[in-house]
């Protein structure tokens, strides 16, 4: 598919947001494929036509085989809680008047999640503990007096009360520090292995995109310069601009740059093992 900005009047120059790109997630086993590219290259316009939150200039997106702009209200509906989305800040979703039961309560209501109060409040009570929240300290307050990675789980909980069967996730980790990023690279991972949900992974980063995905896409342009396994990607970069990429990630010891060892020690960084201990 293809997205293109601008153009109505003589006066407004024409943006290629997204040039054919093309990506297809079959329904098992569930994957992470992180689309990688710099700011610009595309990746949150990708992310708003996957998502039916903004039309391709030519293209479609197929949902279970169906065009999402040909589909019937129920399909719609379906579509709307079978594919979520967790964005960079989740500070701008919470409406900072509401506490933030709130975001949890909304969904439950608004898709029949629940058949009483109570059984609603255990399902939100079990989607934060298994993000690694503790309700007692989560619910009744406020955003603002949460950490910005406890924002982030909370989405996160909200997003598993759904049950989705895929989640776009545009650029989780770039406003939360290093020592978080950890944790909310494992949540994803968890979504995967534990819930059984496909992932796109969406960042600039490449780094965690070779640790958490199995499958990567550059971005650059609007178009898609390389994909395939990340192993390949990372230690077999074909184009110019994923060596840029590659070249750009600090590395732990300067003394050996990755290049001769592959990016194994970089890599230590055990996600996967995080998400056993819980
Ligand atoms: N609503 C819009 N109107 C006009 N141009 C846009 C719009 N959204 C994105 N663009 C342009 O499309 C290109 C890709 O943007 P975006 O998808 O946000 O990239 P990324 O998420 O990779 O930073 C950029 O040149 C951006 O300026
Ligand atoms: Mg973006």
């Amino acid at each position: 598919m293809t997205k293109i900005f601008g153009g109505g009047s003589l006066r407004k120059r024409q943006v290629v947001a997204l040039k054919d790109f093309s990506l297809a997630i079959a329904s098992e086993p569930p994957v992470i494929i992180a689309v990688v590219g710099e700011s610009g290259s595309g990746k949150s316009t990708m992310a708003r036509l996957v998502l039916g939150l903004e039309r391709p200039s030519s293209g479609q997106v197929l949902y279970k085989g169906t065009d999402l702009a040909r589909a019937s209200r129920s399909e719609r509906r379906a579509f709307r809680r079978e594919v979520q989305a967790i964005f960079q800040d989740p500070f701008e979703v919470y409406n900072s008047f509401y506490k933030v039961d709130h975001v949890l309560t909304t969904p439950v209501a608004k898709f029949h999640l629940a058949r009483t109060r109570e059984e609603g409040r255990q399902l939100i009570e079990h989607a934060l503990r298994s993000v690694g929240l503790r309700p007692e300290e989560t619910l009744g307050r406020y955003p603002h007096q949460l950490s910005g990675g406890q924002r982030q789980r909370t989405m996160v909980a909200r997003t598993l009360l759904l049950r989705p069967k895929i989640i776009v996730a545009d650029e989780p980790v770039s406003m939360v520090d290093a020592s978080l990023r950890v944790t909310v690279l494992a949540n994803l991972l968890q979504l995967k292995e534990q819930f059984g949900i496909s992932l796109i992974y969406i960042t600039h980063d490449l780094a965690t995109a070779y640790q958490i995905s199995d499958r990567i896409i550059v971005l650059h342009g609007g178009q898609v310069v390389e994909t395939g396994d990340p192993e390949q990607i990372v230690k077999r970069p074909e184009h110019p601009y994923t060596r840029l990429l590659i070249s750009s990630i600090p590395q732990p010891d300067p003394a050996h740059p990755w290049g001769e060892e592959g990016p194994d020690d970089w890599a230590a960084l055990d996600v996967a093992q995080l998400v056993k201990d819980g």
